[in-house]
């Protein structure tokens, strides 16, 4: 039987009772192949790293060893929330790295959106790889790889693709949700009682707000841009707009416009903001957003973000723009 193919039987989850039969079957299946042995995951907090380390906390506890880099690239509150739950909520053995200067650094003047992705990838890579050789004993390796990206991609994920270790590095592989679709990955992960910000959280390139930060990544725009992408979510909350708009988010470009501040004239960054509903992120529509709220996130990224003297709303559909704008 070839175990990375989901059986035409395998019933859908869609309610927390099959949610529950298929994590009592996995903790089960879990601690049948891993014994008293060590296990690695690289946590990003994303859905599914974070369905996968709840379900082996659940079956093996410590035996766990999570390792959560911060690239520098995280939404505001995003490394403080991974600690937060799996941390002091669910008392794993977490490793954090603030790997923050060291990406920026890599990543000082390159302008090439795909350099970027490529540096962002290649350092996670060696940071995962240090943190692997500095634990002893470990003998698996956990992955959050889901069944879309089997299908899609040979079950490489493109985010946290950790295919990339070394030869003297291969870990035999612990992937108890490589079967399962997104939603079911989320009515799994509400089963296990994780935050429903976390398990409900839109999409998150794995490259973060980096290929947000447009051009070359500076700290003081990466700060605009992790402000204001966090005004625009607390404001699409409070409208109510949180699960009925597919993905929003903020960009700031690398040129700057003129402005007029306490009767002197500035030259500051525009914030954009992007939001789009989709099926398949393979086209996309802009919605209709209340004017008062569009009104309310400019006043306040106006008011609160340094650096910022103009708010836009990006109105072009997938195709021809991406989402992402690089
Ligand atoms: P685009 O911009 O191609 O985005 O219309 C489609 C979806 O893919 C996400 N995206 C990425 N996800 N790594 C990822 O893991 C990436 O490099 C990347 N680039 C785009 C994007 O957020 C959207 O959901």
């Amino acid at each position: 039987m070839d175990m990375n193919k989901r059986p035409e039987t395998m019933e859908r989850i869609t309610t927390p009772a099959l949610a529950n039969a298929f994590i009592d079957e996995q903790v089960e299946l879990i601690r049948k192949q891993v014994g008293d042995k060590k296990v690695l995951l690289a946590l990003s907090g994303g859905v599914d790293s974070s369905v996968v380390a709840a379900l082996l906390i659940k079956a093996i506890g410590k035996q766990l060893v999570c390792v959560h880099v911060n690239h520098g690239l995280m939404r505001k509150g995003e490394s403080e929330q991974v600690i937060e739950i799996f941390k002091n909520g669910l008392d794993a053995n977490l490793v954090y790295i603030d790997a923050t200067d060291r990406y920026l650094e890599k990543l000082k003047d390159v302008t090439d959106p795909e350099t970027k992705r490529k540096i962002i990838g290649a350092e996670f890579i060696r940071i995962f790889e240090e943190e692997a050789r500095k634990l002893e004993g470990i003998e698996f390796l956990a992955q959050g790889t889901i069944y879309p990206d089997i299908i899609e991609s040979d079950g490489v994920k493109a985010h946290h693709n950790v295919g990339g270790l070394p030869e003297d590095l291969q870990f035999e592989l612990v992937e108890p949700v490589r079967l399962l679709y997104k939603d079911e990955v989320r009515v799994v992960g509400h089963a296990l009682g994780l935050p429903k910000n976390m398990v409900d959280r839109q999409p998150f390139p794995g490259p973060g707000l980096g290929v947000r930060c447009l051009g070359a990544i500076t700290r003081d725009r990466l700060e605009a841009l992790r402000e204001s992408d966090a005004i625009l979510r607390e404001e699409f909350d409070k409208a109510g707009l949180t699960g009925k708009v597919w993905q929003f988010f903020t960009v700031v470009p690398d040129f700057r416009s003129t402005g007029v501040r306490e009767g002197k004239r500035v030259f500051d960054w525009p914030v954009i903001i992007r939001a789009v509903n989709t099926v398949d992120a393979m086209s996309a529509t802009v919605p209709e957003i209340d004017w008062a709220v569009l009104k309310k996130i400019t006043d306040r990224i106006l008011a609160e973000v340094k650096g910022v003297c103009r708010v836009l709303y990006d109105l072009s559909p997938k195709a021809p723009a991406t989402i992402e704008w690089e």
